[in-house]
């Protein structure tokens, strides 16, 4: 059974743009995505959009669906309201490049001042041991496929361009959170202390746990809770730790 719906779609480049309004057929089990690719084979071919596993997997298709940060790709049209026009629009905390598709190398950028895993000293990666509990909270994290929706909705860099120098959103502080965490991580031993790290390099304190980016990840990433929370709360212990304030005001002499 198929229907004509209404789609309101953001067409523009780096120097502006409107929405252009196409009426659309719709066929029952179809996801937004597959109304992009009809729209771009039959009324708008020059339509630009991102995508590639058309899975879930890729992250690429990420975009906002009448207001709110999805994948294109998983959300079925049978979700949204019926009878009302659809409204597609790119990430609005990122550069527009045309149409759909932003520019996310704010991301990159941001991931690359995240120090990597420290090798434990004297042990080589197959003599790595740890408690299946550790292993399971690395792997929650590792479920990222980066899709940026949930830097997307944060609302620190969402609505204060001004933020994005000083933090650098859910998805990287996840990162340090996991890291931080990691029972092997030899971080310390090289000085680096990633909670501290997480609040004066990374801007952990503007995070004030609304939770929009845990609401919005696709792979139900309990980001707030099992990352920013935890981290937030070892960043507390370390600074106001006595032995640690001593060890910081002997070491400065
Ligand atoms: Fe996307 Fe979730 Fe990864 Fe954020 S944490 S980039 S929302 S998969
Ligand atoms: Fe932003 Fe998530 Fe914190 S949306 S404010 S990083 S809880
Ligand atoms: Fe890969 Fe949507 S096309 S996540």
């Amino acid at each position: 059974m198929s229907n004509l719906t209404t789609f309101r779609v953001w067409r523009g480049d780096a120097e502006g743009g409107r929405f252009t309004t196409y009426e659309v057929e719709v066929n029952e089990g179809e996801v937004v995505l597959d109304i992009v690719h009809r729209l771009q084979a039959t009324q708008a071919p020059d339509l630009a959009v991102r995508w590639n596993c058309k899975a879930g997997k890729c992250g690429s298709c990420s975009a906002e669906i009448n207001g709110r940060p999805r994948l294109m790709c998983m959300t079925r049209m049978s979700t949204l309201p019926p009878g009302e026009s659809v409204t597609l629009t790119p990430m609005r905390t990122f550069p527009v490049i045309r149409d759909l598709v932003t520019d996310v190398s704010f991301n990159y950028a941001k991931a690359r001042e995240v120090p990597a895993f420290v090798p434990p000293p004297g042990l080589a990666p197959g003599e790595y041991r740890m408690a299946q509990e550790d292993v399971a909270r690395s792997q929650e994290f590792r479920k990222c496929i980066e899709c940026f929706l949930c830097q997307d909705v944060c609302h620190v860099v969402r609505d204060h361009e001004e933020n994005k120098p000083v933090y650098a959103g859910p998805r990287f502080l996840m990162r340090v959170a996991e890291l931080d965490m990691h029972p092997l991580d030899a971080a310390d031993d090289t000085g680096l202390d990633r909670s501290r790290s997480a609040q004066d390099d990374h801007g952990l304190g503007y995070c004030n746990i609304t939770r929009c980016c845990t609401d919005v990840c696709p792979e139900h990433i309990t980001i707030t809770e099992n990352a920013l929370i935890p981290l937030k709360e070892r960043a507390a212990d370390r600074k106001y730790d006595p032995l640690v304030w001593l060890g910081s005001k002997i070491s400065r002499r």
